[in-house]
């Protein structure tokens, strides 16, 4: 049995131990629920939550208020579109127009196309330049403008701050929403200088549990009505249907924007992951290493540059998912297919790539071997 090389860390992290040790201890000796009980240990779970979401806010340099937890970016893009569709907010996206772009992950961009089909709103795209970075000068109008900080094929970060301000310049109550899952990998978030209405990111790509995401909301209050309702998060009920009369107070946020029991256990890991991801993310001289060795085979054709978070390729004549198998049947994990982002495959026109992406326990050893099985497969 050949060893595993995980070069796959942008599909998901591996776990750092002090993140399992987290969760478990909190299965084994501290496993209550939050928000429901005046109990000690259940206050002692509430503090946790308090920590866990006031880290994230450190993360990327925002308030605790603003944090509300999603089971991950998926989720989060999906209840943006419901959230900024609130009636009570104006005409919600009746007519409006959204700016998505090439980039995008399927996550982010089907759900504003879905209200696009639904004939809700227009849709235009964000034009992309020569190396497919998007960019701030020509920009279309838009009501609503989706950008996608960083590729999961192309691996480069884009100006998001400038991307904001120049959509602005168009459009001053344009409403920016930023899908940080690959971005937050690699970079220091600060949510101030994007200056972006929303921006969502999923915790197991930095190492913490599935099943949990982050998705940050400038001004809170502005949306008035939650997309989701249950426990938690209402303050008060003063009327009833039955009475033809529906009173209640929304919580204040975050609270308004978590019915029900949060993943708890997920939470309680997220610090250790978020202390072990920020003192040592992936090396991208192992990226390096790889375009180095493998950009001028002639037999394989690389669509990233050296100086990106990830080395992504193609082999003219082969279908990515027979390579995937042949690799995969040497022990090396890594992508491939059309990594849920169509559009990026449709432009560069091909009907697949394989991408190759390190995490903080990568070594040179392994790309080294997976340099020698790429070489072998495509020979
Ligand atoms: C750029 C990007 N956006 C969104 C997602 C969706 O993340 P999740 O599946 O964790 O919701 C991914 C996942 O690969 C991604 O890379």
């Amino acid at each position: 049995m050949n060893k595993i090389i995980y070069l796959d860390a942008a599909a998901s992290a591996l776990k750092h131990e002090s993140v399992i040790r987290a969760e478990v201890d909190f299965l084994q000796n501290g496993y209550a629920n939050a928000g429901r009980g005046i109990c000690a240990r259940a206050a002692a779970v509430d503090d946790m939550i308090a920590r866990a979401r006031g880290d994230v806010a450190r993360f990327i340099n925002a308030r605790p208020d603003q944090i509300v937890f999603t089971s991950g970016t998926t989720d989060g893009m999906n209840r943006i579109v419901h959230i900024i569709n609130d009636r009570a907010c104006g005409a919600g996206m009746k007519n409006k127009t959204v700016m998505v772009s090439d980039l995008d992950h399927h996550s982010a961009r089907l759900p504003f196309e879905l209200l696009y089909d639904s004939d809700m709103c227009k849709i235009v795209l964000c034009p992309m330049d020569e190396k497919y970075n998007l960019m701030c000068s020509d920009l279309p109008r838009a009501d609503v403008f989706v950008i996608t900080a960083m590729s999961n094929v192309m691996g480069a970060p884009q100006d998001v701050a400038g991307l904001v301000a120049a959509a602005r310049k168009k459009n001053p109550d344009v409403i920016t929403v930023v899908d940080a899952a690959q971005y937050v990998v690699h970079n220091e978030i600060d949510v101030q200088k994007w200056d972006c209405d929303f921006m969502c990111f999923s915790a197991h790509k930095i190492g913490a549990d599935t099943g949990l995401g982050i998705m940050y909301i400038k001004n809170p209050e502005r949306w008035v009505s939650p997309d989701k309702f249950g426990g938690g998060m209402i303050s008060k009920i003063t009327g009833s249907a039955a009475e033809h009369q529906v009173l209640f107070q929304w919580e204040n946020a975050p609270a308004k924007f978590e019915a029900g029991t949060l993943p708890l256990t997920q939470i309680i890991g997220l610090p250790a992951a978020i202390d072990y991801w920020s003192a040592n993310r992936p090396d991208l001289d192992l990226i390096k290493y790889l375009y180095d060795r493998l950009s001028g085979n002639p037999r394989i054709k690389v669509i990233t540059s050296r100086d990106s978070a990830l080395f992504t390729f193609y082999v003219p004549g082969m279908h990515m998912l027979d390579f995937g198998a042949l690799v995969g049947a040497r022990g090396l994990c890594l992508r491939v297919g059309n990594m849920c982002a169509s559009w990026i495959h449709k432009v560069l026109d091909v009907g697949g790539t394989a991408r190759v992406s390190v995490g903080p326990w990568n070594t040179i050893d392994d790309v080294q071997q997976a340099a020698d099985i790429i070489e072998t497969v495509v020979r």
